[in-house]
């Protein structure tokens, strides 16, 4: 190693310490903080649970909870995966709009619509726990 060499990695050693520690202390949060994203996040899964069993987002009077009670048969936890109806390996997203628009002959959502979040929150908040086996069927 040279001197140049030498330099060149304490350089970038006082600078990843200096990322490390902002970054540490970006991610200091409150008790009350936790309190707070745990009730917005759970009053999006209520949203999503709403969204799930209203027949609203379809025109055939049919809600995803009539072939999916409770989240069944949706399996979030194996996605992104190969689906057949698409014939390519797609997100979970993309089912729940190839569901939207097939049983439910509704329009698609765009992916980051509020409305799919909040289903997709509702979805993984049923399978939690369930460990994450993506690719399989
Ligand atoms: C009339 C019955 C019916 C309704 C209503 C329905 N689905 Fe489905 N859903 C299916 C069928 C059939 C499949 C295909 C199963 C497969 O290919 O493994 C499926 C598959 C899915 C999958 C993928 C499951 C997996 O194992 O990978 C998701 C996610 C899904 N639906 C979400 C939804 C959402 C969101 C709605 C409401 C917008 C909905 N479904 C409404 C019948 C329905």
């Amino acid at each position: 190693m040279t001197a140049k060499h030498i330099m060149t990695a304490a350089v970038a050693l006082v600078l990843a310490g200096t990322v490390t520690s902002l970054w540490v202390r970006a991610d200091e949060f409150t008790k009350k903080d936790l309190a707070r994203w745990q009730n917005e996040y759970m009053s999006v899964v209520k949203k999503g649970r709403d969204l799930w069993t209203s027949p609203a987002l379809g025109t055939k009077g049919v809600a995803c909870a009539q072939c999916h009670p409770n989240a069944a048969n949706t399996h979030p936890e194996t996605y992104p995966k190969f689906q057949k109806q698409l014939g390519r390996v797609i997100a979970l997203r993309e089912m729940f709009n190839w569901c939207l628009t097939h049983p439910l002959e509704g329009k698609p959502l765009a992916f980051d619509d509020p409305k799919m979040i909040a289903m997709e929150a509702y979805v993984t908040y049923e399978r939690r726990g369930v460990p994450l086996a993506p690719g399989k069927h």
